[in-house]
């Protein structure tokens, strides 16, 4: 009788329209949780931000009162909402701390709103609560600052939004191709390929601290790729490292201060990442290889480097994991195996020399061993359009197949106008597709030369051609990624490679890719 009522309050909210949170009843918008982690709360500055044993959240190093804690909340412009925090802080005798908010003004630049204060005494939990009725904004971080206090350090808990009158239903999401882009807006590239595959780009460190670039990359990708700051060189940390061996050589020392910022980013903004690179011959410390850690002394045996890798990609997969969970959603495991020669597996890799050339399944092994559930791992490679090194590919493919841990390939694609042809990029990605693989295009780039109209046409020719055969095969590619944003910022700068100009303003190539999605 009972579970007949509830269906049939259900169904009478359903008929008139209503969600039971707009029936004006009382609503918990949010309550946080500081026991296991930070519940989605970072540093808004260069401070640190952690949660404690006692379930709260702490901050400390503090150079500036805006360096707080900060959190992104889904709030609806128009709806009341009343907003508690308990405050504890042990340094001064009392301090004033402030709950804040910050808006993104249309223009796009941030604006900031101080909401409610309260004094803290020493050591007691204070209570800070006040009311916010938001006006429209494309994101709001509520955050608790100091007035005055710049090097205080506090904790928080029972952070509660409430909205006494209710939330308006969840805006119904309009199928993005299928909506009209009204004149003058421009198109976005990761709502015309929704429903097909994932739109995304590297970022490098520096980006995260342009503003108007930001707001590009949230408008535009859904999936982001750290161009340095996973790779061996930033993760490894060979001075720990050396330390650990003295007890134990197979120890390896990480720390992950480089791709923090863009982890929180993803995390805050719900953008997916792809992890780049757990093994690569390039950018990764000699010191690795070596005993001791210790260039100076011979290379390590096999035992010792198969002992570090499997320590190494643990600590990564394990660490992204336990702090970002859910946003890595893949890996290049292995990154340019195969040698443009020989076409067979570099056998000059230090990988290579120490392991031998079962490197890469044990690679594989020791990554699918570790990897959250439904992270797919990739091998990623370069010139997979020439025939020779396609076979190279293709040879190694089907070996690490076998041994059943590899999910996918992904393409580099750093090409030019000329060079490699479409005839040959499309038999690359038919070879390789036929293996049964997921796909990804991982660093795609068009040289176009001198930053002429004629070069700016070709090369918007040749976007939209990549993208038409990557369409061909979209149910098994998971993305297709730029390699940087705008051309200044490419590795590739000088040939003008990517979809934005140095202005930020969209390139004929930016169309291209858009025209592809939208005819398909
Ligand atoms: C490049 C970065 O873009 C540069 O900033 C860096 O100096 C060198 O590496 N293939 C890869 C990428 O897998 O990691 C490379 O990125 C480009 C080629």
């Amino acid at each position: 009788m009972k579970r007949i009522g509830i269906i049939l309050t259900a169904m009478m909210l359903m008929m008139t329209g209503m969600t039971a949170a707009q029936a004006g009843q009382e609503t918990l918008v949010y309550a946080s949780t500081f026991g296991a982690g930070t519940d989605l709360w970072y540093a808004r500055g260069a401070q640190k931000v952690y949660h404690t044993t006692e379930a709260t959240l702490r901050t400390e190093g503090r150079t500036s009162d805006w360096n707080s804690p900060g959190r992104n909340f889904e709030l609806a412009a128009g709806t009341k909402y009343d907003m508690s925090v308990e405050v504890l802080q042990n340094d001064a005798e009392t301090a004033t701390l402030m709950v804040s908010v910050q808006v993104t003004k249309e223009d796009g630049s941030p604006d900031w709103k101080n909401l409610f204060k309260g004094e803290a005494k020493k050591g007691e939990w204070t209570t800070l609560s006040g009311s916010y009725t938001p006006d429209p904004s494309e994101e709001y971080v509520l955050y608790v600052e100091t007035v005055g206090a710049p090097e205080l350090s506090y904790e928080i808990r029972n952070f509660r939004v409430v909205a006494p009158d209710g939330v308006p239903d969840a805006q119904p999401t309009a199928t993005p191709a299928a909506e009209a882009v009204p004149e003058g807006e421009m198109p976005s590239l990761k709502d015309v390929y929704a429903g097909k595959f994932d739109f995304g780009t590297a970022l490098p460190r520096n980006a995260f601290n342009d503003l108007q670039l930001l707001k590009l990359v949230k408008a535009q990708f859904n999936i982001l790729t750290p161009e340095n700051e996973m790779k061996p060189d930033a993760i490894l940390d060979v001075y720990g490292s050396k330390k650990l061996a003295e007890k134990d050589e197979t120890a390896v020392a990480v720390r992950f201060d480089a791709c923090k910022t863009l982890l929180r980013f993803a995390q805050a903004n719900g953008l997916k990442v792809h992890g780049h690179t757990l093994l690569w011959h390039n950018q990764t410390p000699e010191a690795l290889f070596h005993e001791g850690y210790d260039t100076s002394r011979p290379m390590a045996s096999r035992e010792v480097m198969l002992g570090r890798m499997e320590n190494y990609i643990r600590e990564v997969l394990t660490w992204t994991e336990e702090n970002y969970p859910g946003v890595i959603v893949s890996w290049d495991v292995v990154n340019e195996a195969i040698d443009d020669g020989t076409n067979k597996l570099r056998t000059g890799a230090n990988w290579y020399k120490t392991v031998g050339p079962d490197y890469l399944a044990r690679a594989f092994e020791y990554a699918r061993k570790y990897a959250a559930e439904g992270v797919l791992l990739y091998y990623n490679d370069y010139n997979t359009a020439y025939s020779g090194k396609l076979y190279g590919i293709v040879d190694l493919l089907k070996s690490l197949i076998a041994e059943g841990n590899i999910d996918g390939y992904g393409f580099q694609m750093h090409h030019s106008l000329g060079e490699p042809s479409m005839d040959m990029i499309t038999r690359a990605v038919e070879k390789i597709a036929a293996l049964g693989l997921r796909l990804r295009v991982s660093e795609l780039d068009i040289n176009a030369g001198k930053a002429t109209e004629k070069n700016f046409e070709s090369q918007k020719n040749k976007y939209k051609q990549v993208m038409k055969l990557m369409l061909r095969f979209k149910d098994q590619t998971e993305a297709v990624q730029v390699w940087g944003v705008t051309d200044i910022m490419s590795w590739r700068r000088d040939g003008n490679p990517l979809l934005f100009d140095k202005n930020m303003n969209p390139k004929p190539a930016f169309f291209g890719v858009i025209e592809a999605g939208q005819e398909d």
